[in-house]
């Protein structure tokens, strides 16, 4: 499958050239390799690559914010002028950030695309969430530099990718926007050494050359069409036009050297992190009773029941399903039942089923003298946050007492182990929608534990107060 090749452009400075160069790179990358496919965005708030790359005035459907929103990455991207792909700009990027849950979001869509060749990214001189993703997905962030503050900058740069564990020999730097008029006495004789000694010194590596101060690539942003050109095409006769393709060869060779490997090494850790989520839901499948935990009917091949509620013991000694109905007269009739009319019953299983998607059910059993045990019925929202509860004793032995046969008292025999008869016993029910078997799925499974860890800690709590 193809993967692309990612380059991020940043500084945490404005007006060094990183869209300048983000753009103009894109051009002479595709200038050197005809064949290889170039794509094109920017998370920064303006258009600067619609004006240059826009085919006429084809409006096109999709956005950059768009690369977030599950739609394949190849739908969003549009051809554009010099051969360079990209995807059109947006302003609704703000809101898009606070979305953001990590900064591997970009990386696994781009990972999962089949946008081969070189991605360039251009960022804003934020290092907020989207810069954040850009870089964490890059094979190589390039970093312009114009002065020794935006060279400072770059610690920041750093730090992040230090956090997320890749090596600081990712960020190469790049002199930009250098006057080489102007001329220091000593070693280093202009902006550029100057520049490229303190980098060096500090640990980065750097790109051979630089990009130079020039009007004529100035004024390729500024004319009465209101275009914007390229060096390429409009500055052959600039040094910097030399520098370009300079530096274009030396980003190529890198990419004929090492090839997608930040994407090829992401899909890698995806598809052993599944194969582990994979192994713990089939662990989880495998310790499930296969029958239904109060009527004891079996479960056929794969299938249980729609709407069947899952249950696990705090002890780990019960995992299984309770098909829905069994349930249901367990919480009405051996929970509620002595106190409540036919017609009560009937709202409460409705009001159970009601809020079943979003809430947890918890049966919680102390040992009492005397063969009585109590038996505490909780309601809880989906954090674990209890919204209703009940307290009822059981004589669970005796040759009178209804409770030896009820529901209730037979599903916690099957949790309790002899020797810890008088521990509190905790049974926690939930019902997925959908196919009930969903809840053994990583995610799912892991919210299930995070809540009945809650659970288990109140009431662990609760107790020693
Ligand atoms: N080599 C260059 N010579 C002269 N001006 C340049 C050069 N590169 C960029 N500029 C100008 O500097 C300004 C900032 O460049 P830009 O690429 O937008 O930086 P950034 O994206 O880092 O904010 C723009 O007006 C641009 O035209
Ligand atoms: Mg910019």
């Amino acid at each position: 499958m193809a993967r692309p090749y990612v380059i991020t452009i940043s500084c945490e400075k404005g007006g060094v050239g990183k869209t300048t160069l983000a753009t103009n790179l894109a051009i002479y990358l595709k200038g050197l390799a005809e064949d290889l496919p170039v794509t094109l965005f920017s998370f920064d708030n303006h258009f600067t690559i619609d004006k240059m790359f826009q085919l006429g005035n084809q409006k096109s459907e999709s956005q950059v914010s768009d690369i977030f929103s599950g739609k394949p990455l190849e739908e969003l991207v549009v051809p554009g002028q010099y051969g360079v792909e990209y995807i059109p700009s947006t302003r609704q990027l703000f809101e898009l950030q606070l979305q953001f849950k990590g900064f591997d979001q970009l990386a696994n869509v781009l990972s999962s695309s089949h946008l081969g060749g070189v991605v360039v990214i251009d960022t804003s001189p934020i290092l907020d969430a989207l810069t954040r993703n850009a870089l964490f997905a890059a094979d190589r962030v390039i970093v312009p530099i114009k002065d020794s503050s935006s060279l400072e900058n770059c610690n920041h740069l750093a730090v992040f990718l230090q956090e997320q564990e890749r090596p600081r020999s990712v960020l190469r730097m790049l002199p930009c926007i250098i006057d080489t008029r102007i001329r220091f006495e000593g070693p280093f004789r202009n902006s550029y050494q100057l520049l490229k000694a303190y980098a060096i010194n500090r640990g980065y590596k750097c790109y051979e050359g630089y990009i130079a101060k020039s009007p004529k690539v100035e004024s390729l942003n500024t004319n009465p069409a209101g275009k914007l050109y390229p060096v390429i095409t409009h500055g052959r006769n600039t040094d910097v036009h030399l520098q370009f393709m300079h530096l274009a060869r030396q980003v190529y060779l890198d990419y004929l050297k090492h090839g997608p490997k930040r994407m090829n090494q992401l899909a890698k850790q995806k598809s052993e992190q599944e194969s582990i989520f994979e192994r713990g839901r089939y662990e989880r499948y495998q310790r499930l009773q296969k029958t239904c935990l109060c009527c004891d009917k079996l479960i056929e091949g794969d299938y249980v029941w729609p709407g069947a509620y899952y249950l696990e013991s705090s002890n780990g000694k019960l995992a299984g399903f309770v098909e829905q109905d069994c349930f249901l007269d367990l919480v009405v009739e051996d929970c509620f039942g002595e106190q409540n009319a036919k017609g009560l019953q009937d709202s409460l299983r409705e009001l159970l089923l009601e809020t079943a998607p979003n809430s947890y059910i918890m049966l919680h059993r102390t040992q009492l003298p005397e063969d009585e045990a109590r038996f505490d019925f909780y309601r809880l929202d989906n954090v674990g946050e209890k919204i209703s509860d009940r307290q009822f004793i059981i004589k669970e032995k005796g040759f009178f007492s209804r409770a030896q046969n009820s529901t209730l008292v037979k599903l916690f025999k099957k949790v309790t182990s002899e020797h810890e008869q008088s521990m509190p016993q905790i049974l926690f029910a939930r019902r997925s929608s959908g196919n009930p078997l969903n809840l053994l799925e990583h995610q799912k499974y892991l919210e299930f534990q995070t809540v009945f860890n809650r659970v288990l800690i109140d009431t662990m709590t609760e107790q020693t107060q």
